[in-house]
């Protein structure tokens, strides 16, 4: 057997295009390598720290949970899992959402809700039924049902024998909503699949009301299910409780992940109308995980919603990142790299590219936002890589909530430093440039 020392080749069966740090400590906004080096959390993770790192109260309410519960049947109730329930219901769901379904996170969470909106047509008499409609582009997940419902190349590629034969729309294209839908007969379609803000396979694109209204009407109209995937939107992320509150757009479901643990506990859940609710139990329920709302889990996660309200961070959600959206306008708004600064609140976008005044992009194998984000990296820095399909090179921020004045400096000069770097050594770009 042969000795691997480097921390990433021993564990990960993804093999890292450079050596990536090894984490042993996180505080507020920043994580700590063993060496005692700093790295400023400006991806928040996966877009999910919302509440900053090192929150003793987290661990220690899951602790208080787990000495006193392990491991009870899903159906059955739990103090923490009623209560999480309850807090979602009253303090966090729109009017109206009053069933919730626990999981593990995003990807259980989004295959929950096809299966959901499989169920609520069978339920109803409609069992040809069964299409749902994502858009291009999408992610919303790794089982093979989220990258169905999904449009990501990089996360499809390879695997589409496996996959289900679902419909795609236009990201911001109100008109082939509707052809789409007609073409395919809504008589076929069970959900629309929606994240409000597209995340990591478009950069924070934001579609138009116009889109929104219509994507709206034609599935009201049609009694075809409007499924939001709030797993990076939710929680507050874009300055109101859930992203699609920006919008005019109803969901018939809403699930999340992400900011529901905020990185403390694998949580996700999915919610429901009672129309929807009631149609589900007239056929008898839904199977559940066998890690669906696990007591001390339940437990880090009210003790996550429980921070978010007491120190009004969804609020200053909305400060902070119109803050950091002005330096980023003021820094790179100009910039020939940048070809668009997109978003809401702490949910923001640089799309990448050769040249802004005309649109090109770099090509595909330069991996533009990929070196960006590693130069950022040794420069203390994290930044969410994103990008598929139409949008090649992008970078997202999804700070925690708590970020101040330094943080949002840092974030921008690091970022504006890394694109320069990038420019200037790689010899991919240069080359074409
Ligand atoms: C919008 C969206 N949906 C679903 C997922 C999948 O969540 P998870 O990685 O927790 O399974 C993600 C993850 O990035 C996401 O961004």
């Amino acid at each position: 057997m042969s000795t691997v020392t480097d921390p990433n080749t021993r564990y990960s069966f993804v093999p890292a295009p450079a050596p990536l740090p090894m984490i042993v400590h996180g505080e507020g906004s920043y994580l700590y390598e063993a060496s005692g080096r700093s790295i400023l959390d400006a991806g928040g993770g996966a877009i999910l720290t919302n509440i900053g790192h090192g929150r003793i109260e987290v661990a220690d309410a899951v602790h208080a949970a787990m000495v006193k519960l392990d491991y009870v049947m899903p159906l059955w109730a739990t103090p923490n899992r009623l209560a999480l329930h309850d807090a979602l219901v009253q303090d966090w769901l729109p009017e109206g959402f009053n069933s919730i379904f626990f999981s593990s996170g995003g990807s259980e969470s989004a295959d929950s809700a096809l299966r959901l909106a499989r169920a609520y047509h069978l339920a109803n008499g409609r069992p040809e039924r069964w299409k749902i409609v994502g858009r291009h582009p999408s992610y919303h997940g790794i089982t093979l049902g989220a990258i169905s419902a999904g449009s990501h190349s990089g996360r499809r590629a390879g695997y589409e024998p496996l996959l289900l034969d679902f419909p795609k729309v236009a990201w911001d294209d109100p008109a082939d909503v509707e052809r789409v839908i007609e073409a395919e007969g809504p008589e076929t379609i069970a959900g629309f699949l929606f994240e409000p803000i597209t995340g990591a396979s478009g950069g924070c694109l934001v579609a138009s009301d116009d889109y929104w209204k219509t994507v709206n009407e034609i599935c009201k109209r049609n009694d075809i299910l409007l499924i939001a995937d709030e797993v990076m939107t939710g929680f507050g992320r874009t300055g109101r409780t859930w992203g699609h509150q920006h919008f005019p757009i109803e969901p018939d479901v809403i699930y999340g992940g992400k900011g529901l643990g905020g990185g403390y506990v694998p949580m996700g859940m999915v919610a429901t109308t009672d129309k929807v609710t009631a149609a589900l139990n007239s056929i008898g329920g839904f199977m559940f995980f066998t890690f669906t709302g696990g007591d001390a889990m339940c437990a880090g996660a009210l003790a996550v919603l429980e921070i978010l309200k007491r120190e009004q961070l969804v609020e200053r959600v909305s400060e902070v990142g119109s803050q950091l959206e002005r330096r980023l306008r003021m820094e790179l708004g100009d910039h020939q790299n940048v070809i668009e600064i997109r978003g809401k609140g702490l949910m923001l976008g640089i799309e990448l590219g050769r040249d802004r005044h005309s649109g090109a992009r770099f090509d595909a194998g330069t991996k533009f936002a990929a070196k960006v984000v590693a130069e950022a990296l040794d420069r203390g820095v994290w930044f969410y890589p994103a990008g598929s399909g139409p949008v090649q090179d992008a970078v997202m921020i999804g700070a925690p909530f708590i970020i101040g004045e330094t943080e949002i400096e840092t974030i921008v000069s690091v970022l504006h430093a890394s694109i320069d770097a990038v420019i200037a050594n790689s010899e991919a770009v240069a080359e074409e440039t």
